[in-house]
C-alpha cells in the first residue's frame, strides 16, 4: 500500500530513508511542493523516487541564485557555488535527467501504457516535450558561464529560461510523484518490476 500524507512546506529538501524486511520507507520534503511519505511496494517506484528528489534539490539551488542575481546584473563569476552550480545543472540536465526521461518514456510509459493508463502517459510525454529543450539551452548557458564567454544578454536569457525550467520541473515531478508512482505500484507486478529495475540500473 502507498501513503501519502501532507507535511505542509518546509524550508529544505531532506531526505531520509528506513529499510524493513520487504518494504522502503521514504521521507521527502520539498520546498513548494508537497511533502510525501511515502512505502514502496516496487523497486521503480523508489528509484524513480530518488532521482525527482535529487532533481528537487538542484531546482531548488537554482532557484536561489536566480533570486540572488536579478536578471540585469552579471553573477559573481568569483562564487564557486554559483560555479559549482552551473556545473551541476548541466550534467544533471544533459545526463541525470535525459536518462531519466528517456527511461520513463521508452521502459516504463509502454508498461502503464498497456495497463490503461495512457492518458497520464501522454500528459508526462507533452511535458518532458517542453521541458527537455528547455533544459538544454540552459545548460548550454551553464557552460557559457563556466567558460567565462557568458554576455548579460546571455544571463537574461538564462535567467528567463531558469525560471520557466524550474516551474515546470517541479510541477512535472510533481504529477509523477502522486499519480505516476501510485500508478506503478498498483499495476506493475514483481517479475516486471525487477525487469525495469534492471533496465534503470543501467541506463544510469
Ligand atoms: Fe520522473
Ligand atoms: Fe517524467
Amino acid at each position: 500500500m502507498v501513503a501519502y500524507l501532507e507535511c505542509g512546506p518546509l524550508d529544505k529538501v531532506d531526505l531520509c530513508q528506513c529499510e524493513t524486511a520487504t518494504k522502503r520507507l521514504f521521507c521527502a520534503r520539498a520546498v513548494n511542493s508537497k511533502a510525501l511519505n511515502m512505502e514502496f511496494v516496487r523497486q521503480v517506484s523508489r528509484m524513480l523516487h530518488e532521482e525527482h528528489m535529487a532533481a528537487l534539490l538542484l531546482l531548488e539551488r537554482l532557484e536561489s541564485a536566480l533570486h540572488r542575481t536579478g536578471r540585469s546584473e552579471l553573477p559573481d563569476m568569483a562564487d564557486n557555488d554559483f560555479l559549482r552550480l552551473m556545473g551541476d545543472l548541466k550534467a544533471g540536465i544533459e545526463a541525470e535527467i535525459s536518462n531519466h526521461f528517456a527511461f520513463e518514456e521508452k521502459e516504463l510509459f509502454p508498461c502503464l501504457r498497456k495497463a490503461g493508463d495512457g492518458g497520464m502517459v501522454d500528459l508526462l510525454c507533452e511535458e518532458h516535450k517542453a521541458i527537455l529543450p528547455l533544459g538544454h539551452r540552459l545548460a548550454e548557458l551553464a557552460h557559457s558561464v563556466r567558460s567565462g564567454s557568458l554576455t548579460i544578454d546571455d544571463w537574461g536569457t538564462f535567467h528567463r529560461l531558469g525560471g520557466e525550467f524550474v516551474e515546470r520541473l517541479r510541477s512535472h515531478i510533481d504529477k509523477e510523484e502522486i499519480g505516476l508512482i501510485s500508478s506503478v505500484e498498483g499495476t506493475i507486478d514483481e517479475e516486471e518490476d525487477m525487469h525495469l529495475a534492471e533496465q534503470y540500473a543501467y541506463s544510469r
